[in-house]
């Protein structure tokens, strides 16, 4: 097994749980809030891929933006401005998993940098760190937004080995997106789909390095 020198994490879903998002949503819209917030995160990752399809460009916080609305008319759900700063607000301000600060910390006392390679653009990443207490424990905080072209594009993963001064092979990259750790797996990345649903592997005929069932799972990356 090749031992990656280095560690880059997919930060919302995998670092940051954005799972209290449908919560919020939940009680605004009772039995509907789910949905919503399903369609929201799927939307927001379609319009990424659309824009950098079409080599076009927006920052993640705008498309969050823009995919909510598009969510709430498609469900025509009456959402007030009141209750649409309230979704967006605890976007803003994720928890992160319970294993997540553990793991980052131990992955410190081992010696193996750590960061981040995420579409989030910085100022969005700056607030989420800081709400989760990370910022010590992060040597590394990549945004695709200095190259303005969404994961799973080439030119986005490609940050990670230039930033790191190392192979894409020695760096470990972790995502609860599998359509992401198959990317960085294309890239060249050893990659880590941690999988805390039990969903499906998508089917590309690629599989990622490992697969795992929390984030602890990296810490057997680097005994
Ligand atoms: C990110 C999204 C894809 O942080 O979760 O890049």
């Amino acid at each position: 097994m090749h031992r990656p020198k280095a560690v880059l994490f997919d930060a919302f879903g995998t670092l940051f749980d954005v799972y209290s998002v449908s919560h919020v949503a939940e009680q605004l819209f009772p039995g509907r809030g789910e949905k919503l917030a399903l369609l929201w995160r799927d939307k927001q990752i379609e319009y990424t891929r659309l824009l950098t399809m079409s080599n076009r460009y927006m920052p993640f916080w705008d498309i969050t933006c823009a995919s909510l609305r598009y969510a709430v008319e498609r469900f025509e759900l009456p959402l007030d401005a009141a209750g649409e700063a309230q979704l967006l607000n605890q976007y803003r301000h994720l928890s992160a998993f319970p294993e997540n600060k553990p793991v980052l910390t131990e992955l410190k006392k081992r010696g193996v940098p750590a960061g981040i390679l995420s579409n989030g653009d910085p100022a969005m990443l700056a607030v989420a760190i800081r709400s989760a207490g990370f910022k010590e424990l992060l040597a590394h905080v990549l945004s695709v937004d200095s190259v303005k072209r969404f994961k799973t594009d080439p030119a986005a993963y490609a940050l990670g080995p230039s930033a790191l001064g190392l192979p894409a092979k020695d760096i470990l990259f972790v995502s609860s997106n599998c359509w992401d750790a198959i990317g960085a797996t294309w890239y060249g990345y050893t990659t880590l789909w941690v999988n805390r649903q039990g969903a499906p592997l998508e089917q590309l005929h690629t599989d990622p390095t490992r697969v795992g069932a929390s984030l602890r799972e990296v810490l057997s990356f680097f005994p």
